[in-house]
């Protein structure tokens, strides 16, 4: 596997890559898991070469959040994605990704003020920014994103169909600890006490199948569901229960067409997400556009 640290060089060897036929893309900030791996190895399987990512980027952390303790295992990290069989991972420090005085930046308004953007402003400015580089940088014509992180994909959509990219985001699903726990790089920061509250978003969301699978298709009363297994737990903040149209993160009365049902909470210090999409709404309907990204890359 090939490391490069710098934008030129990668934007040399991505165009050499290419040659070779389809290029997919996974953007990552490291503390790779098998999340992570699970997008790499869906992208292996489906384009001719694989561009792996590692950047912690600063620009989607706000002033107080976690950049500066962000778990960094880069050692570990490459030799996840050797094993694995990358091509060639981009791994830039700080001052390679935003030379000082750069001050351009990519906003999606409306979705990205939604579920995660509206308890972290500014997070999807700095998401959609980091990846609008990565995309001029490695010019894939796939990138591969989990559905983990449902809100951060229904930005990305918007981004890609917007500025024009040419480009298919492929989601990919949510891959879980064997108790049900979604897996994350923030996991780690959990005590073992936390490591068994945490559950509470996978259990809140079982609550909600459950219902459904029953036939409930009401978001009132799904959403009540949802609140009420957070309601009085030791230690857990609800940050958000929405049960949301997964393209334009705004609330929808009733799950009988498809919906996006996701939570995030505090847990002691620590705020995790996770989301389920009803069945009416199989993750690979998401993927849009499939026979224009064809046409456009032949
Ligand atoms: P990061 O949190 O490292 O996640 C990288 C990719 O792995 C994202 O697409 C995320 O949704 C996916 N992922 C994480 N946990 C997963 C799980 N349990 N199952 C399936 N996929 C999972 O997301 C980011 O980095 C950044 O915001 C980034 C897009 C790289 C931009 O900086």
């Amino acid at each position: 596997m090939r490391i490069l640290t710098t934008v030129r060089e990668m934007q040399l060897a991505c165009r050499n890559l290419k040659r070779k036929g389809t290029l997919g893309m996974v953007p990552t900030m490291g503390a790779l898991h098998e999340g992570h791996l699970s997008l790499v190895r869906r992208a292996q399987g489906e384009c001719d070469a694989v561009v792996v990512s590692i950047f912690v980027n600063p620009t989607q952390f706000a002033a107080g959040e976690d950049y500066e303790t962000y778990p960094r295992t880069f050692d570990d990290d490459c030799a996840k994605l050797e094993a694995a069989g990358v091509d060639l991972l981009f791994a830039p420090g700080p001052d390679e990704m935003y030379s000082p005085g750069s001050t351009t930046f990519v906003e999606v308004p409306g979705i990205g003020d939604r579920l995660d953007g509206a308890s972290r402003p500014g997070h999807f400015c700095g998401v959609a920014t980091v990846v609008a580089k990565l995309f001029n940088i490695v010019s894939p014509q796939r990138a591969y994103f989990g559905q983990k992180d449902a809100a951060q994909i229904a930005v990305l959509r918007a981004m890609i169909r917007d500025l024009d990219f040419p480009i298919e985001l492929v989601a990919c699903p949510i891959v879980r600890e064997p108790d049900g726990l979604a897996m994350s790089s923030r996991n780690r920061y959990l005590s073992p006490q936390n490591r068994g509250r945490a559950l509470i978003l996978h259990q809140a969301l079982q609550t909600v199948c459950q219902l459904l699978e029953s036939g409930e298709t009401r978001s009132n009363v799904l959403q009540r569901a949802l609140l009420s297994v957070f309601a009085g737990q030791e230690d857990i903040r609800l940050d958000y229960a929405a049960i949301v149209d997964p393209y334009t993160l705004l609330p929808v009365a009733d799950t009988a067409r498809g919906a996006l049902i996701a939570v995030a909470a505090w847990v002691g210090s620590t705020r995790l997400i996770d989301n389920i999409l009803t069945e009416n709404l199989p993750i690979e309907n998401l993927n849009l556009q499939q026979g224009w990204m064809e046409e456009t890359h032949a």
